[in-house]
Protein backbone atom coordinates (compact mmCIF):
# COMPACT_ATOMS: atom_id res chain seq x y z
CA UNK A 1 0.00 0.00 0.00
CA UNK A 2 1.25 3.54 -0.91
CA UNK A 3 2.38 6.06 2.45
CA UNK A 4 -0.37 7.70 3.68
CA UNK A 5 0.06 11.51 3.75
CA UNK A 6 1.56 12.81 7.28
CA UNK A 7 -0.58 15.82 8.14
CA UNK A 8 -0.45 17.89 11.24
CA UNK A 9 -4.07 19.47 12.45
CA UNK A 10 -4.26 22.78 14.68
CA UNK A 11 -7.21 23.24 16.55
CA UNK A 12 -8.35 25.68 19.57
CA UNK A 13 -11.59 24.38 20.93
CA UNK A 14 -13.94 21.09 20.67
CA UNK A 15 -13.02 19.63 17.78
CA UNK A 16 -15.53 17.80 15.98
CA UNK A 17 -13.76 18.67 12.74
CA UNK A 18 -11.03 16.53 14.13
CA UNK A 19 -13.27 13.84 14.90
CA UNK A 20 -13.89 13.84 11.67
CA UNK A 21 -10.76 13.46 10.28
CA UNK A 22 -9.84 10.90 13.15
CA UNK A 23 -12.66 9.01 11.70
CA UNK A 24 -11.40 9.09 8.62
CA UNK A 25 -7.80 7.81 9.20
CA UNK A 26 -8.95 5.05 11.08
CA UNK A 27 -9.31 3.19 8.08
CA UNK A 28 -6.21 2.29 7.08
CA UNK A 29 -7.44 2.73 3.46
CA UNK A 30 -7.68 6.43 3.72
CA UNK A 31 -4.65 7.89 2.35
CA UNK A 32 -3.65 10.16 5.53
CA UNK A 33 -2.68 9.84 8.79
CA UNK A 34 -2.12 12.58 11.58
CA UNK A 35 0.72 12.97 13.11
CA UNK A 36 0.03 15.41 15.49
CA UNK A 37 -2.54 17.50 16.72
CA UNK A 38 -1.52 20.89 17.76
CA UNK A 39 -3.30 23.34 20.27
CA UNK A 40 -2.57 26.92 21.34
CA UNK A 41 -5.09 26.45 24.16
CA UNK A 42 -4.52 23.96 26.76
CA UNK A 43 -7.75 22.73 27.85
CA UNK A 44 -9.09 21.81 24.13
CA UNK A 45 -11.29 19.45 24.56
CA UNK A 46 -10.05 18.20 20.65
CA UNK A 47 -7.01 17.20 22.72
CA UNK A 48 -8.96 14.43 24.49
CA UNK A 49 -9.94 13.50 21.17
CA UNK A 50 -6.59 13.10 19.89
CA UNK A 51 -5.71 11.20 23.17
CA UNK A 52 -8.32 8.76 22.85
CA UNK A 53 -7.85 7.95 19.39
CA UNK A 54 -3.64 7.03 19.99
CA UNK A 55 -2.12 10.18 18.17
CA UNK A 56 0.44 12.86 19.48
CA UNK A 57 -0.71 15.94 20.51
CA UNK A 58 1.08 19.18 21.78
CA UNK A 59 0.27 22.14 23.26
CA UNK A 60 1.90 25.41 22.45
CA UNK A 61 0.15 28.22 24.37
CA UNK A 62 0.42 31.98 22.00
CA UNK A 63 0.39 33.54 25.43
CA UNK A 64 3.93 32.12 26.05
CA UNK A 65 5.26 34.26 22.89
CA UNK A 66 6.50 37.59 22.50
CA UNK A 67 5.62 38.28 19.13
CA UNK A 68 3.01 36.18 16.52
CA UNK A 69 6.19 35.47 14.19
CA UNK A 70 8.03 33.82 17.64
CA UNK A 71 4.52 31.86 18.12
CA UNK A 72 4.46 30.52 14.50
CA UNK A 73 7.92 30.01 14.53
CA UNK A 74 7.42 27.11 16.93
CA UNK A 75 4.34 26.29 15.24
CA UNK A 76 6.67 25.61 12.58
CA UNK A 77 9.17 23.66 14.44
CA UNK A 78 6.50 21.29 15.62
CA UNK A 79 4.88 20.68 12.60
CA UNK A 80 8.69 19.68 10.78
CA UNK A 81 9.67 17.58 13.69
CA UNK A 82 6.74 15.67 13.50
CA UNK A 83 7.35 14.71 9.95
CA UNK A 84 3.86 16.32 8.63
CA UNK A 85 4.04 17.51 4.55
CA UNK A 86 0.51 19.16 4.84
CA UNK A 87 -1.50 21.24 8.24
CA UNK A 88 -4.98 21.17 8.44
CA UNK A 89 -6.47 23.76 10.35
CA UNK A 90 -9.91 22.91 12.45
CA UNK A 91 -10.73 25.44 14.43
CA UNK A 92 -7.54 27.48 14.96
CA UNK A 93 -8.40 30.53 16.16
CA UNK A 94 -5.08 32.56 15.75
CA UNK A 95 -4.34 34.48 12.62
CA UNK A 96 -1.12 33.61 11.51
CA UNK A 97 1.70 35.68 9.89
CA UNK A 98 2.77 35.95 6.17
CA UNK A 99 5.90 34.31 6.55
CA UNK A 100 4.31 31.21 8.17
CA UNK A 101 1.30 31.18 5.47
CA UNK A 102 3.78 31.21 2.66
CA UNK A 103 6.20 28.39 3.75
CA UNK A 104 2.87 26.32 3.74
CA UNK A 105 1.41 27.57 0.73
CA UNK A 106 0.01 24.86 -0.99
CA UNK A 107 0.43 22.69 1.90
CA UNK A 108 -2.22 24.16 4.41
CA UNK A 109 -6.12 23.85 4.15
CA UNK A 110 -8.77 25.22 5.93
CA UNK A 111 -12.42 24.61 7.03
CA UNK A 112 -14.78 27.82 7.09
CA UNK A 113 -18.24 27.19 7.81
CA UNK A 114 -19.85 30.12 4.88
CA UNK A 115 -19.98 29.38 1.11
CA UNK A 116 -16.71 31.63 0.72
CA UNK A 117 -15.87 34.39 -0.54
CA UNK A 118 -19.41 35.34 1.32
CA UNK A 119 -19.02 36.03 4.95
CA UNK A 120 -15.30 35.78 5.45
CA UNK A 121 -14.63 35.73 9.46
CA UNK A 122 -16.53 35.30 12.48
CA UNK A 123 -20.09 35.17 13.01
CA UNK A 124 -20.45 33.42 9.59
CA UNK A 125 -24.24 31.87 10.72
CA UNK A 126 -26.00 34.59 12.32
CA UNK A 127 -24.85 36.83 9.00
CA UNK A 128 -25.73 34.81 6.69
CA UNK A 129 -29.42 34.68 8.31
CA UNK A 130 -29.32 38.56 8.81
CA UNK A 131 -28.68 38.72 4.53
CA UNK A 132 -31.10 36.71 3.92
CA UNK A 133 -29.14 34.60 2.01
CA UNK A 134 -31.10 30.92 0.82
CA UNK A 135 -28.23 28.92 0.52
CA UNK A 136 -25.38 29.11 3.33
CA UNK A 137 -22.36 25.97 3.85
CA UNK A 138 -19.04 25.84 4.31
CA UNK A 139 -16.00 25.58 2.45
CA UNK A 140 -12.20 23.95 2.54
CA UNK A 141 -9.75 25.89 0.51
CA UNK A 142 -5.97 26.81 0.58
CA UNK A 143 -4.50 29.06 3.11
CA UNK A 144 -3.26 32.29 2.21
CA UNK A 145 -2.01 35.04 3.89
CA UNK A 146 -5.42 37.06 3.58
CA UNK A 147 -8.11 35.48 6.03
CA UNK A 148 -10.46 32.84 4.19
CA UNK A 149 -9.53 33.59 0.44
CA UNK A 150 -7.46 30.94 -0.61
CA UNK A 151 -8.19 28.66 -3.76
CA UNK A 152 -11.45 26.63 -2.81
CA UNK A 153 -10.85 22.51 -2.99
CA UNK A 154 -14.88 21.87 -2.02
CA UNK A 155 -18.01 23.55 -0.83
CA UNK A 156 -21.51 22.05 0.55
CA UNK A 157 -24.29 23.82 0.86
CA UNK A 158 -27.36 23.73 2.84
CA UNK A 159 -30.76 25.59 2.79
CA UNK A 160 -31.54 28.27 4.78
CA UNK A 161 -35.02 27.41 6.62
CA UNK A 162 -37.36 30.69 7.56
CA UNK A 163 -37.57 29.20 10.92
CA UNK A 164 -33.68 29.08 11.36
CA UNK A 165 -31.47 30.39 14.54
CA UNK A 166 -27.87 30.93 14.23
CA UNK A 167 -27.58 27.88 16.31
CA UNK A 168 -29.88 25.69 14.59
CA UNK A 169 -28.12 27.30 10.83
CA UNK A 170 -24.82 26.10 12.60
CA UNK A 171 -25.91 22.81 13.50
CA UNK A 172 -26.93 21.94 9.62
CA UNK A 173 -23.84 23.43 8.09
CA UNK A 174 -21.75 21.53 10.37
CA UNK A 175 -22.75 18.51 9.88
CA UNK A 176 -21.86 18.74 6.57
CA UNK A 177 -18.16 20.08 7.62
CA UNK A 178 -17.82 17.02 8.70
CA UNK A 179 -18.53 14.78 5.37
CA UNK A 180 -16.48 17.53 3.47
CA UNK A 181 -13.26 18.10 5.11
CA UNK A 182 -12.27 14.51 5.44
CA UNK A 183 -13.42 14.46 1.50
CA UNK A 184 -11.29 17.64 0.73
CA UNK A 185 -8.40 15.38 2.16
CA UNK A 186 -8.51 12.58 0.60
CA UNK A 187 -8.78 14.64 -3.46
CA UNK A 188 -5.52 16.32 -1.85
CA UNK A 189 -3.83 13.23 -0.29
CA UNK A 190 -4.58 11.46 -3.60
CA UNK A 191 -2.59 14.05 -5.56
CA UNK A 192 -5.98 15.12 -7.33
CA UNK A 193 -5.52 19.05 -6.59
CA UNK A 194 -3.88 21.42 -8.09
CA UNK A 195 -3.61 24.92 -7.81
CA UNK A 196 -4.08 27.07 -11.51
CA UNK A 197 -3.73 30.68 -11.65
CA UNK A 198 -5.20 30.85 -8.26
CA UNK A 199 -8.04 28.41 -8.87
CA UNK A 200 -8.05 24.27 -7.52
CA UNK A 201 -8.60 21.92 -10.72
CA UNK A 202 -9.19 18.54 -9.53
CA UNK A 203 -8.51 15.50 -11.45
CA UNK A 204 -11.35 13.04 -12.34
CA UNK A 205 -14.12 15.86 -12.17
CA UNK A 206 -15.65 16.68 -15.10
CA UNK A 207 -16.76 19.85 -15.69
CA UNK A 208 -19.04 22.16 -13.36
CA UNK A 209 -18.42 19.40 -11.37
CA UNK A 210 -15.59 20.41 -9.52
CA UNK A 211 -16.84 23.67 -8.54
CA UNK A 212 -19.09 22.89 -5.61
CA UNK A 213 -18.91 18.93 -4.16
CA UNK A 214 -22.04 18.08 -2.53
CA UNK A 215 -21.23 15.87 0.56
CA UNK A 216 -23.33 12.83 -0.57
CA UNK A 217 -21.61 12.97 -3.87
C1 LIG B 1 -16.00 25.04 12.57
O1 LIG B 1 -17.24 25.62 12.32
C2 LIG B 1 -15.01 25.41 11.50
O2 LIG B 1 -15.60 25.56 10.24
C3 LIG B 1 -14.48 26.73 11.98
O3 LIG B 1 -14.40 26.61 13.37
C4 LIG B 1 -15.35 25.64 13.82
C5 LIG B 1 -14.56 24.62 14.58
O4 LIG B 1 -15.39 23.65 15.18
N1 LIG B 1 -13.23 27.05 11.34
P1 LIG B 1 -14.76 22.33 15.76
O5 LIG B 1 -13.71 22.74 16.79
O6 LIG B 1 -14.14 21.58 14.63
O7 LIG B 1 -15.89 21.59 16.40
Amino acid sequence: MAARLKVAVLISGRGSNLQALLDACADPAFPVEIALVISNIADAYGLERAKKAGVATQVIPHKGFPSREAFDAALDEAIRASGAELVCLAGFMRLLTKGFSEAWAGRMINIHPSLLPSFKGLHTHQRAIEAGVKLHGCSVHFVTPDLDDGPLIAQAAVPVLPADTEDSLAQRVLACEHQLYPMALRLIAEGRCKIEQGVVKIDGHAGGEQSILSPAG
